[in-house]
């Protein structure tokens, strides 16, 4: 394969298209609410085959397989990896899965019913979703991207930072009678949000504030800690759900109120259509699996180290920070599924903005930087509103940026140079529906999954993000009591700046 890969140094986006009329339709899929362009990547046929080869060597479809039904394959926590069962239509299973599927639908009747109540609940007119990575990123993502869709007559907050900016901001402009707070934590213990939580709580009391069981809901795992803290309404899920693939949870329930029990359900049925189309097209023209192998072969073979999110839809906007937890938490890793350290890299780092800004901004390092970065182009057919003038722009800018990225421009003079054959894909949804959202992050998840898989690893845990935690507990500690002993050099000097500011010069 590597050998394979050394020929593309001279390998040419435009020869390719030359030598081969049918690349396009070769290279491009269609999968439930997305039509995907994968030609003007750095690829051919052999290249699909021997990639294809690898999942099959790597054992990808058994891996799936066993993710759907419901094995273990989060090794190192012991638990079972069952997003998907949040969106299996009801009664679709038998076996030792018919009986979370069917507590599935219960706990999702109820949540709906819920949202329903306070959607024609006109007293509350702000729903706070206090939460932070997975309990923020998905329900915030969705909300904004169907903003067409979301309810008149209730405004939506989503606190996630410790940073009391934050909460402090969304306070000011709330009233607690004609508030919801949503407390989205799967473990209830995340510092963050207990923090904000419990503020959330002493302001709400300090206000006036009467019924907490009408006023906050929780949507945990750990219904015991949430009624700790004095929180009975509680919506509940499981540990087989992990944070960054819990959108389809009680974790949604921001976006039920905003978009309705219909759209909810809209919602799990697109991402079910893809969750089908993962299981059962073949490895060749399936979707996932086709972005999962690419995502392999530019991050081990070609060396490309980033990914470039552009969505050319403004609502998508958080997109790029969503897409960042789930890959960057679930592939970054330095071991394997047995802990082995591996001798080649994993996740690559994502980033991006929407169109056409992004062009505006970091484009100019796209087109003419030293690194070659695939770009992800994301766009949307039909828009909601009537400036149709806007939306031709928009969509002429994001075929525009591909070609040109692709094209480049010959110039003797050097600065004007593009020297062109970048790589991008195009992934194109008629419409931007909760349906359609839907299918493009179970998508994403899967894509993630397959690299993931193909790279050997746990893909469901996060040990990465605990040391940090534990730290942060002690100097939490030393900056109260200003107790430096044992402490490095860097962190004491900065930890004894912060403290004479605030204690010794009473700026605080
Ligand atoms: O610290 C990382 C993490 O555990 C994420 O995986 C998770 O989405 C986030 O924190 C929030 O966790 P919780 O929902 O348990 O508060």
């Amino acid at each position: 394969m590597q050998a394979h890969a050394d020929t593309f140094h001279r390998f040419d986006l435009r020869v390719a298209f030359a030598q081969d009329p049918e690349r396009v339709r070769s290279l491009s899929l269609v999968a439930p609410h997305v039509l995907a362009d994968l030609s003007k990547n750095h690829t051919d046929a052999a290249t699909q085959a021997l990639l294809t080869e690898l999942a099959r060597q790597t054992g990808l479809a058994l891996h799936r397989d066993a993710m759907f039904r419901g094995e273990p394959i989060n090794n190192t926590e012991g638990r079972s990896v069952m997003h998907w069962l949040l969106r299996q239509p009801e009664g679709t299973l038998s076996g030792d899965l018919a009986a979370p599927l069917q507590q599935v639908h219960d706990t999702l009747k109820s949540m709906l019913a819920y949202a329903e109540s306070i959607r024609t609940d006109a007293q509350i007119t702000d729903v706070v979703n206090i939460g932070i990575g997975g309990s923020d990123l998905g329900p915030q993502m969705a909300v904004l991207a169907l903003q067409d869709f979301v309810m008149q007559g209730k405004r939506f907050h989503f606190v996630s930072n410790v940073d009391g900016h934050e909460l402090a901001a969304v306070l000011k402009g709330l009233k607690p009678e004609n508030t919801l707070f949503l407390i989205a934590s799967k473990t209830f213990t995340t510092i963050e949000t207990m923090t904000n939580a419990r503020s959330a709580l002493a302001w709400f009391r300090a206000q006036g504030g009467q019924d907490v069981s009408r006023h906050f809901a929780a949507l945990t795992t750990n219904v015991a800690a949430a009624a700790e803290m004095g929180i009975t309404t509680t919506f509940g899920f499981w540990d087989w759900v992990g944070g960054r693939y819990s959108l389809w949870s009680a974790i949604g329930l921001p976006l039920a109120i905003a978009i309705g029990a219909q759209g909810f359900r809209d919602l799990l049925a697109g991402a079910h259509a893809m969750d089908q189309h993962f299981q059962s097209a073949p490895l060749e023209a399936n979707l996932p699996v086709r972005l999962g192998l690419l995502d392999v072969w530019y991050r081990n073979f070609l060396h490309y180290t980033s990914r470039s999110i552009a969505p050319y839809h403004s609502a998508l906007r958080r997109l790029p920070a969503y897409l960042q937890q789930l890959e960057m938490e679930s592939n970054g890793k330095r071991v394997d599924r047995n802990g082995h350290a591996l001798p080649y890299g994993t996740s690559p780092v994502l980033w991006g903005e929407p169109g056409t800004n992004g062009q505006h901004a970091y484009f100019q390092m796209l087109h003419q930087g030293t690194e070659v970065v695939p770009v992800e182009f994301i766009a949307v057919k039909k828009p909601t509103h009537q400036l149709a003038d806007h939306h031709e722009l928009l969509l002429a800018n994001a075929i525009a940026q591909s070609q040109a990225l692709m094209l480049g421009q010959a110039d003797e003079g050097g600065h004007k140079h593009f020297t062109g054959n970048r790589p991008s894909t195009f992934l194109l949804l008629d419409e931007l529906t909760p349906a359609s959202l839907g299918a493009l992050i179970a998508l994403q998840e899967h894509r993630v999954f397959v690299s993931g898989s193909v790279w050997g690893i746990n893909s469901f845990d996060q040990w990465g993000v605990e040391l940090g935690k534990v730290l942060a507990k002690d100097i939490h500690a030393r900056i109260l009591s200003g107790e430096t002993a044992g402490l490095d050099a860097s962190s004491a000097a900065l930890l004894q700046s912060v403290r004479l500011d605030w204690y010794e010069k009473g700026n605080f």
